[in-house]
């Protein structure tokens, strides 16, 4: 089995960065070439890059590539602003962006552009790290809801894999290290419309790993949960507000309250990074809300094998798209962060904050893992 620490992004030897177009899978492997700031706004804009920490990581670079063409301080100013208004939701942008001028700000402007890019590559590697502990600390929370020989039967919704992150993914992770372990594991996937992140990026990265899935209409999960054929939801996240309540893809909300009705266990994965200490609780995060032709038209393979896109809803009907939900820290089991499993309230994520001023990521069933989680 392999594991998943193949990266999504790289440079290549003229310093793009290079990643795949996530608007081309499952069926193009279609390779993007970052090399400015516009560049990576629009890769983000359009999702051809998505997922919180992903997103961080391209914002990053594209902050870093930035510098080259004007190292000031107005430039800096520019190009964050730039990247910034790409996407509202997922905090972990607005992190990296600030993690990486924190850094080059009190340089003088000749040094700036080479410590951004130091920067960025940093947040990169501190991602991988991260997501493998969250996947260890994942992994013993879920390994044990396995029943008797029967496979561990795990729900997630849209995409938390390793292609929304540098690599192993947050919720998926956990997925991935039970697969290692030799833990029989099947992962009930949500299609998540409208943008079919789990039937598109979920259901192909999970085939490439060689993991047992089966895709589901998103309204079909609260059934399963209630026929007995899910023992615990996992997903991501794009904010954890102060008090514990989580912003991810839009249907999340729904999948949690299916998941108290069963009494299963709905767990958060979240690095640190998605932390918005400065949001007090759910109804202060932006939701974005994106093109209604992305609900009211569906991209997928054609008779020729091309890419197509055909039309659902009557001209005459409008539609709205937001694009993420708000889930109450009370439907949450516990916040998976790479410093462990902490409850999903203000308490909680005090803990996970002062646990990662205090130092790196613990590794999964060390003291950090059940501690303080319901
Ligand atoms: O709109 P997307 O595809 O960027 O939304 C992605 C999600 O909602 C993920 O669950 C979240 O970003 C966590 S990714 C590890």
């Amino acid at each position: 089995m392999s594991t998943g620490v193949q990266r999504t992004l790289w440079l290549d030897d003229r310093g793009r960065l290079l990643t795949r177009d996530q608007t081309r899978l499952p069926f193009e492997e279609a390779i993007v070439e970052l090399g400015d700031a516009q560049a990576c706004a629009h890769a983000i804009r359009t999702m051809q890059v998505r997922g919180a920490p992903l997103i961080g990581a391209v914002a990053a670079y594209g902050l870093a590539f930035a510098l080259r063409d004007d190292a000031s301080d107005a430039g800096l100013a520019r190009a964050r602003e730039l990247l910034l208004a790409t996407r509202p939701t997922a905090v972990n942008l607005r992190w990296a962006l600030d993690r990486v001028a924190g850094r080059v700000r009190p340089l003088g402007p000749p040094a700036r552009p080479g410590a951004a890019l130091d920067e960025a590559a940093a947040i990169c590697d501190a991602d991988v790290a991260c997501n493998r502990a969250i996947g260890e600390h994942g992994a013993a929370l879920l390994r044990p809801l396995r029943r008797g020989d029967s496979p561990l039967q795990l729900l997630t919704h849209c995409n938390a894999g390793r292609i929304a992150t540098v690599a192993w993914g947050t919720a998926l992770a956990a997925v991935y290290l039970l697969a290692e372990a030799g833990v029989p594991v099947h992962v009930w996937v949500d299609e998540t419309r409208p943008r079919n992140q789990g039937a598109s990026l979920t259901a192909w990265e999970l085939a490439d790993r060689g993991i047992a899935h089966t895709v589901i209409a998103d309204n079909a999960a609260g059934l399963l949960m209630r026929q007995g054929r899910v023992d615990a939801v996992i997903v991501g996240c794009d904010r954890v507000a102060a008090n514990g309540d989580v912003a991810n893809k839009v249907g999340t909300y729904q999948k949690a309250l299916a998941a108290a009705d069963n009494r299963l266990p709905f767990y958060v994965a979240c690095p640190v990074s998605t932390i918005d200490a400065g949001t007090p609780d759910a109804d202060a995060i932006e939701i974005e809300a994106r093109d209604p032709r992305e609900l009211t038209h569906v991209r997928g393979r054609g008779p020729h094998g091309d890419l197509v896109e055909v039309q659902l809803v009557p001209e005459r009907s409008p539609a709205f798209n937001p694009a993420f939900d708000l889930t109450p820290a009370r439907l949450v089991t516990a916040l998976v962060t790479e410093h462990g499993a902490v409850p999903a309230s203000a308490q909680g994520v005090a803990l996970a904050l002062s646990r990662a001023s205090a130092g790196p990521a613990t590794r999964g069933g060390g003291p950090g893992l059940s501690q303080g989680a319901r």
